[in-house]
């Protein structure tokens, strides 16, 4: 059946790449489609963006910027210490630390190919080599440190293009009863919620366990167990071994759970993608409502997500004046694309502000936690998500 196109989700830049002012007329793009795999039921983009021009040195997305993600790594640290004491622990894509520094840097390895976050976990004295993950490296792990009891990955696998040989170097660098754990945006979930947004450069793919299970099936591993988490809007954290292993009814469960959605099915896909058109539609009418009457309008985190959002459906700055998040790296430039402003929090979720779209929507908890005065005084929340509305 081959790779079959069901959603255009238009011209695109690089989702985290934002830009000064000098930088506008340099700004990449490529053309963001996504296909359904009818042999291995991934769906996958049609065009995959070059690794390079995403994660680099002035790579600004920072996995320790939200207390829900400190929290979500600590409390499974603590878990794998005591689930699989006196283990090796090697991270693929540790990014600024958020998931390894909870552990000695003694028994593990890192890997970020961002050389700026790879340097921060190395000052911290962690083997953090900054390269990207190919059978090479992992022979040059396997060659320095040997081989790893827990090789694990958050929002990092489906970063990668080429999953059979990154199954393949995993499965290569695992002790004989090693895990492989890593945790994902779900596919379910992003037809549930109608999360289109979750599809960016940096995703080259949204799995479903059944997918998974095929991709890793091929390179010598199983999925044993899935966890369904609630980070970044539904993700699910697998739990992979070599052929043979146990396996527990969390996995059957997961995929009858995904049949009966249909994620099997190409017609399940080309539904979504009416359901995405219609989502642009009533969101760009909701913006130029609010506009025509004159309300100030933001938007709430500059999410890779919201870079799709934006290109996509063509909101910006005439629609949303400016965008707040509390990365420093972001601050002070322009969102990809569509060129809006991005500022600190704290000088303009004032009280001039009537409405915030949420750009981090899976963060909706910990937001209304803090914004409470502007709640308590009539400001509402923007969602797209699972359907477009004021919270
Ligand atoms: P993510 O959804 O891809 O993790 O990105 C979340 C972005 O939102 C990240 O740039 C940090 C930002 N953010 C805020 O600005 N304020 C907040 O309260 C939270 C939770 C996140």
């Amino acid at each position: 059946m081959g790779l079959k196109k069901f959603l255009d989700l238009g011209k695109q830049p690089i989702a985290n790449g934002f830009l000064y002012e000098d930088d506008k007329s340099s700004e990449y793009f490529f053309n963001l489609g996504v296909a359904f795999d009818g042999d291995t039921k991934l769906v996958t983009q049609t065009e995959y963006v070059d690794g390079d021009l995403m994660f680099n040195d002035d790579y600004v997305y920072r996995g320790s910027m939200s207390k829900t993600m400190r929290d979500h790594f600590y409390s499974l640290s603590n878990y794998l210490k005591l689930a699989y004491p006196e283990s090796k622990v090697l991270e693929i894509g540790s990014n600024d630390g958020v998931f390894i520094k909870n552990f000695n840097p003694k028994n593990t390895v890192a890997v970020e190919p961002c050389g700026n976050f790879a340097k921060e976990t190395q000052e911290l004295g962690y083997n953090t080599y900054s390269e990207f993950w190919t059978q090479i490296l992992a022979d040059k792990i396997n060659m320095e440190h040997g081989k790893q009891d827990i090789i694990f990955s958050a929002n990092c696998i489906c970063h990668i293009p080429d999953l059979d040989q990154t199954f393949k170097a995993v499965e290569s660098l695992l002790s004989k009863n090693g895990v492989f754990i890593f945790e994902d945006p779900s596919l379910a979930e992003v037809i549930n919620n109608n999360s289109y947004d979750q599809i960016y450069d940096e995703h080259p793919h949204i799995f479903s366990v059944i997918a998974l299970d095929n991709l890793l099936r091929r390179n010598g591993l199983q999925i044993t167990r899935v966890e369904n988490l609630s980070v970044h809007g539904g993700s699910n954290r697998i739990f992979a071994k070599r052929i043979g292993s146990k396996i527990d009814k969390t996995v059957e469960q997961n995929k009858a759970y995904e049949r009966i959605l249909g994620l099997d099915d190409l017609d399940t896909f080309k539904r979504f993608a009416v359901k995405v058109e219609q989502s642009k539609d009533a969101l760009v009418r909701l913006l130029t409502n609010c506009k025509k009457q004159d309300k100030k309008v933001i938007a709430y985190g500059a999410t890779s997500k919201s870079t799709t959002v934006f290109n996509y459906c063509g909101i910006g700055p005439d629609l949303i004046e400016c965008i707040t998040d509390t990365t420093p790296e972001k601050q002070g430039k322009l969102s990809p694309g569509m060129h809006i402003p991005v500022v600190a929090p704290g000088n303009e979720i004032d009280r001039s502000v009537d409405y915030a779209y949420l750009g981090a929507w899976n963060f909706i908890s910990e937001i209304k936690d803090k914004e409470q005065e502007f709640i308590n005084r009539g400001g509402k929340f923007i969602s797209h998500v699972p359907v477009v509305k004021f919270i």
